[in-house]
């Protein structure tokens, strides 16, 4: 793995706020004026916004909350490993699961190579945002996954409001919008099967102060910003409070399963009751939303009556 602790302290010197001189951030890190410029370049490719001053130095175009592993695992249980720079974290633990305990959590600032359904790419610059993963085997096995990455969706949204975040809505199947643009997406993957247990990784990637100029994302989105939640949201507070959701979630679902979660989906559903098309593929479907069945299939009311749709390859567009 490259090291990348230079470019961290330098971030952690700039994330105190101010300007720092170039001077003063090679004395304090033992390294010339001339690197100190090459990794501030390296940082900016991370999707930082850094800018200098001629005779003040270099400062944070925005105020930055770094993660901090100490404080989030003083607020969970479960076993978190804080990888500030990553290819994906859900890869990560894809690739170590055999060797994991159920329940190990990877969080990370900066993915490289974050990817949502699909293969297609999760755009994730460094400190705005929060991309987090959870390993998890869960005995009753495949064919329950797709009931718990909905779970998943109805839990941290509930988690949000409890936190007084009001209007974050779900898209089936695994997106949480917020005013008809994407905030966040789950991606939950398998690394195949142990005995009769799934091995299942539940990645989820949440927009908290995203730079409005960032390029690559191809539809409309948006993030937890002060504007939204009222106040600047505490990135390590909220990422134990994802953790935390997500183990109760889980837990839960392996007790329950879907019961009683159909009306909790439909309360949160940003498409209910408004006209959408479901691709599959080169067929298109349209009709008017009806929220979800006990089976986590999506219901569309279509000219042929009320129709359930269900699988991986199906994505659901708006199409008022
Ligand atoms: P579906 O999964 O139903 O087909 P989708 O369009 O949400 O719908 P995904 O593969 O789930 O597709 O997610 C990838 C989409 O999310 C791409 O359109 C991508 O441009 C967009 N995207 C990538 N990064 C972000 C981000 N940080 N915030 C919001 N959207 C993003
Ligand atoms: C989607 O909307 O398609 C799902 C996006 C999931 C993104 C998260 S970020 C953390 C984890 N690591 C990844 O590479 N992807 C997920």
């Amino acid at each position: 793995m490259k090291d990348h602790t230079v470019k961290l302290s330098i971030l952690k010197v700039l994330s105190a706020g101010g300007f720092h001189s170039g001077e003063g951030l090679g004395e304090a890190l033992g390294i010339s004026r001339a690197a100190i410029s090459k990794h501030i370049k390296g940082i900016q490719e991370w999707g930082v916004d850094i800018y200098r001053v001629q005779g003040k130095g270099y400062q944070l175009a925005q105020p930055m909350q770094l993660l901090d592993a100490t404080v989030i695992q003083s607020r969970v249980t479960l076993p978190v490993e804080l990888i500030p720079i990553i290819d994906s974290t859900n890869q990560y633990l894809l690739d170590r699961a055999d060797s994991l305990e159920s329940g190990t959590v990877c969080i990370a600032e900066y993915q490289a190579k974050g990817r949502g359904r699909r293969g297609r790419e999760w755009v994730s610059p460094f400190g705005s945002n929060l991309y987090l993963s959870m390993y998890w085997r869960l005995d009753a096995g495949m064919a329950a996954a797709m009931g718990l990455s909905l779970v998943v969706g109805v839990a941290i949204v509930e988690a949000l409001e409890k936190l007084g975040v009001d209007g974050v809505k779900l898209k089936w199947p695994n997106d949480l919008y917020y005013q008809d643009r994407k905030l966040a997406g789950i991606l939950v993957e398998m690394s195949g099967q142990a005995g009769a247990a799934a091995n299942l990784v539940i990645g989820m990637g949440m927009n908290l102060k995203m730079a409005e100029n960032t390029v690559g994302i191809t539809q409309p989105w948006s993030s937890l910003t002060e504007a939204v939640c009222g106040e600047a949201l505490d990135r390590n507070e909220l990422a134990s409070m994802l953790v935390n959701t997500l183990h109760t979630a889980l837990t839960d679902y392996e007790l329950q399963g879907m019961s009683g979660f159909v009306e909790r989906w439909n309360r949160l559903d940003n498409f209910i009751g408004r006209k959408v098309k479901l691709i599959m593929g080169q067929r298109e479907i349209t009709g008017v939303a009806r929220g979800i069945n006990e089976q986590g299939a999506v219901l569309l009311e279509t000219e042929h009556g009320l129709e359930s749709y269900i699988g991986g390859e199906i994505s659901l567009r708006g199409n008022d």
